[in-house]
């Protein structure tokens, strides 16, 4: 097992399945262009692959399937099955929603147990102002499916201060409701934001948060998982929200994610550029390959701050946060 100096080892993979995505989220991409699939990007045997050799080489214990918007992918409805099948014991999808209804079948069957589903707002035109695309009742009905089938469902939304501040409550009412933990993440420094002043202006931090929600509800923060990203607070009586506090408190120190993007490349940091091209080590039989990854793993945990988050143009559309 690699460990670094702050006792830090990768146990949360996160594997982007495409780059593609059906929206164009303005915290996002700046121009409203979608993004499009990676050139080259794995196929489903050489992604089960990589994840297995992952859990083999890194001890990888968490699995998320992220994307750009995985359910995009032709790959999913393989790959899915496939990687419930390689003994983790915590899998989860994090998904915009938008085609959940259509995946629903085949996700109750794979076993999943759990889901995020990204949502910025309960107002239908936000929605596509915020999303430049989609469809809020299809999303909102992909979630009741999911409660339905038995998943614990998680919520993230971005609030940004020109776009959905009045949506915290509303939204927090709203997954109070059912049953799911909402969690608000801060805006992050990352992509086109990092270098556009839209990212001061629309931060809205986990401090005004608390406040909004202080105005309406009592919470008291409660325990969250040490290697978590998110702070946990309760509601008596109604439930939990986190937030995911890149800026106000961040976790750096205490990280354990390792992301592999679609088109084979490892990151050890979202806030750094540096990757690790792995799409050779796929090529080798499964003793080499392993042999061959530690070097890789090395430099990928190597990337990781120490600190805080900086930020950087690495675009979260394609490594799925
Ligand atoms: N800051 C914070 N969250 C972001 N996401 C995408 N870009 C950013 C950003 N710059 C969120 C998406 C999704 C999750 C994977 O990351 O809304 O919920």
């Amino acid at each position: 097992m690699i460990v670094d100096v702050l006792g830090r080892r990768f146990r949360n993979l996160r594997v982007s399945l495409t780059a593609a995505c059906n929206y164009a989220c303005t915290y996002c991409v700046p121009d409203g262009k979608r993004l499009q699939a990676a050139a080259m990007e794995l196929s489903s045997d050489e992604m089960v692959k990589a994840i297995r050799l992952l859990i083999e080489s890194a001890g990888i214990e968490k699995l998320r399937i992220t994307g750009g918007e995985p359910l995009l992918s032709p790959k999913f409805d393989e790959v899915l099955p496939r990687v419930m099948d390689l003994g983790l014991d915590d899998v989860s999808l994090t998904t915009n929603g938008q085609l959940l209804p259509r995946k629903a079948e085949l996700i109750k069957a794979s076993g999943l147990e759990r889901i995020n589903v990204s949502l910025d707002t309960l107002d239908a035109d936000r929605f596509r102002a915020i999303a430049r695309s989609g469809d809020l009742a299809t999303v909102l009905q992909g979630i009741e499916l999911m409660l339905d089938a038995g998943l614990r469902v998680k919520v993230n939304m971005v609030p940004i201060k020109t776009a959905n501040v009045d949506q915290v409550l509303p939204m927090l009412e709203y997954c109070l409701d059912r049953r799911i933990e909402l969690r608000f993440i801060e805006l992050m420094n990352m992509g086109y934001l990092k270098h556009d002043n839209a990212y001061t202006r629309d931060f809205f931090g986990m401090e005004e948060i608390l406040e909004l929600i202080g105005s309406s509800y009592e919470y008291a923060r409660t325990d969250a998982p040490f290697d978590s990203t998110s702070v946990r607070y309760e509601i008596p009586g109604r439930g939990v929200f986190g937030i995911i506090a890149n800026e106000s408190e961040p976790f750096c120190a205490s990280c354990t994610r390792l992301r592999l993007s679609s088109n084979g490349y490892l990151y050890g940091c979202l806030s750094n550029t540096a990757r690790h091209d792995i799409k050779d080590v796929l090529a080798m039989p499964d003793d080499l390959a392993r042999k061959e990854l530690q070097g890789r793993l090395l430099n990928a945990l190597g990337d990781k701050q120490t600190a805080s988050f900086t930020g950087e143009t690495t675009v979260m559309k394609f490594i799925g946060g």
